[in-house]
């Protein structure tokens, strides 16, 4: 695909710190795409006209039966290239260089002594402290090559090819714990690439929409609208692109927040005049849970009646051919990472706006090349509101996943007016935006508690709270105890039903997130 902006292809040798690559170029207003090892081949290089090249770190050794190794002819590509760890090792072992297993594996800080200025090292501090993580090491450049950098341990912790290009760094740049990391990929696209850095949100958004127009055409467009960041901001900027061609579905599945419907009427409706088509399937829904305690069933439910609604109500619109989804960059690289097998099923994650399999609509995803802030700020850019933006994730399934045991009208109203008073109370004390979730969960035991002088027997509320970066881990919120004291007070004495109200101090792993 070509594009008119710059671009950095990063290629995945399966390296724990490729995504944080990508974020820093983009930080520097570059754009770069990351690309598995099969996709590196000249032929991609001249349909993608790249500024340069980043081959990533791995887990691999050059030596090993199946390593994934370049091309040597990409190196004579004239595109310049930068291999970082195992990246560094597959060019100069391509390219007739030595690399052997290291004594000590090399892991954590050490101090990198810069012995050419030139290209990479432009500016950078003679000595100054570097991120190792290396099993392997250069020890015999290739020919044409110079040693640039050492440590104690590495002889060759960066090796360069001025004329030709071509770099390498044992160590890595992208990590915060490299002193002098930014300065050193900074020199890599401005000064060895020839990169300006113009790539800015604007110009991404105005691509989208151009992009949007011309793979459309005149057809209609569906998107399953949740209210959350990702299908909102999808939804916005298809609208921009094509205005009354998309048709929004909002599915009510019963299982929703307080007020959630109303949220969307305002922000879609009334703001940007989107078409949105509000179902009301919350009697379909509650009828197929019903008795059904198991969480796994429950998600499965969920899943195959959303796409049943969503299907048809997107067969009454004339002239459907796309669906619209809020496809992110992260779950766009999961699939296509080289070492990145399937991992082991914790809980089946429905999303919302999943793809009906045999409706046979084409994809719109504007969103696949973004990272979940870059999408905030283009929703911001878009118009959308601060608080939509930054709302909370909530899961596919809903308040199901958070009524433990089958889901009741009774459950869902308790558990749906417990939460909101956590929001509320959470937003009061200033917290929202410092926590990953707060939310209530339905325990199903009774306890006994004491209210004027009777004795009552009620409902369990547990209150969660976490911080996280990412939901793969998560830490329990260390809640001031007076916002702890007035969510339960006002759990309590407002709700009906509940007597009791707990607070989850689990992190993850070993816990979950969700309780279901
Ligand atoms: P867990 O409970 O697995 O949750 O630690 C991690 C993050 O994912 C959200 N979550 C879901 N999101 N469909 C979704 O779209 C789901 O089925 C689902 N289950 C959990 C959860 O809220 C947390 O942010």
């Amino acid at each position: 695909m070509n594009q008119s902006h710059e671009l950095i292809l990063i290629v995945d040798y399966g390296s724990q710190y490729t995504q944080l690559i990508a974020r820093r170029i983009r930080e520097q207003h570059v754009f770069c795409r990351i690309i598995p090892p099969g996709q590196l081949t000249l032929q991609h290089l001249r349909e993608e006209r790249p500024k340069g090249l980043i081959l990533s770190g791995g887990p691999n050794s050059v030596y090993q039966p199946n390593a994934p190794l370049p091309d040597a002819a990409i190196f004579s590509s004239g595109v310049p290239t930068l291999g970082i760890c195992y990246g560094m090792q597959a060019m100069a072992h391509r390219l007739g260089g030595v690399v052997q297993r290291a004594e000590k594996r090399e892991y954590g800080h050490a101090k990198i002594t810069v012995m050419d200025t030139d290209g990479l090292f432009d500016q950078i501090k003679p000595v100054s402290s570097c991120w190792m993580s290396h099993g392997d090491s250069v020890v015999t450049p290739p020919e044409g090559f110079v040693v640039s950098a050492q440590t104690d341990n590495t002889t060759s912790a960066a090796i360069a090819n001025p004329g030709r290009k071509l770099y390498g760094l044992q160590f890595h740049p992208e990590v915060a714990h490299t002193e002098e990391g930014t300065r050193i990929l900074r020199n890599f696209l401005f000064k060895v690439c020839g990169c300006k850095g113009e790539w800015t949100m604007a110009s991404f958004a105005d691509e989208a929409v151009s992009r949007i127009k011309q793979q459309v055409g005149a057809a209609n467009v569906v998107l399953g609208l949740s209210g959350g960041v990702d299908s909102s901001v999808a939804a916005v900027l298809v609208h921009k692109a094509i205005g009354e061609q998309l048709t929004c579905v909002f599915v009510d599945n019963g299982l929703l927040r307080s007020g959630e419907r109303q949220q969307i009427e305002d922000a879609f409706g009334r703001h940007f005049h989107i078409t949105v088509r509000y179902v009301d399937a919350a009697s379909r829904f509650l009828k197929r849970l019903s008795g059904v305690a198991d969480p796994e069933q429950k998600r499965k439910i969920i899943g195959e009646e959303f796409v049943r609604v969503f299907e048809a109500e997107a067969r009454g619109i004339s002239n459907v051919k796309f669906l619209a989804q809020g496809t992110l960059y992260p779950d766009v690289i999961e699939s296509v990472s080289a070492w990145g097998g399937p991992s082991a099923t914790i809980k089946t994650h429905h999303n919302v706006g999943g793809l009906p399999r045999d409706m046979h609509l084409a994809l719109v995803e504007p969103l696949r090349d973004l990272f979940k802030d870059e999408v905030r700020e283009l929703g911001a850019l878009l118009g959308l509101s601060e608080e939509l933006l930054h709302r909370h994730p909530f899961p596919g399934p809903g308040l199901a996943v958070r009524i433990l045991g089958e889901v009741t009208e009774e459950r869902l109203r308790i558990v749906r007016e417990a939460d909101l008073r956590v929001e509320q109370e959470i937003r009061a004390a200033n917290l929202y935006r410092s926590l990953w979730q707060a939310f209530a969960v339905l325990v199903p035991v009774f306890t006994v508690g004491v209210m004027g002088d009777e004795r009552t027997y009620e409902h369990v509320i547990a209150v969660r709270a976490v911080t996280s970066q990412d939901a793969m881990t998560a830490d329990w919120a260390k809640l001031p105890p007076e916002v702890l004291g007035r969510i339960s007070n006002r759990i309590i004495n407002e709700v009906k039903g509940v007597n009791r109200v707990v607070y989850d101090v689990s992190s993850k792993p070993p816990a979950t997130i969700e309780w279901e």
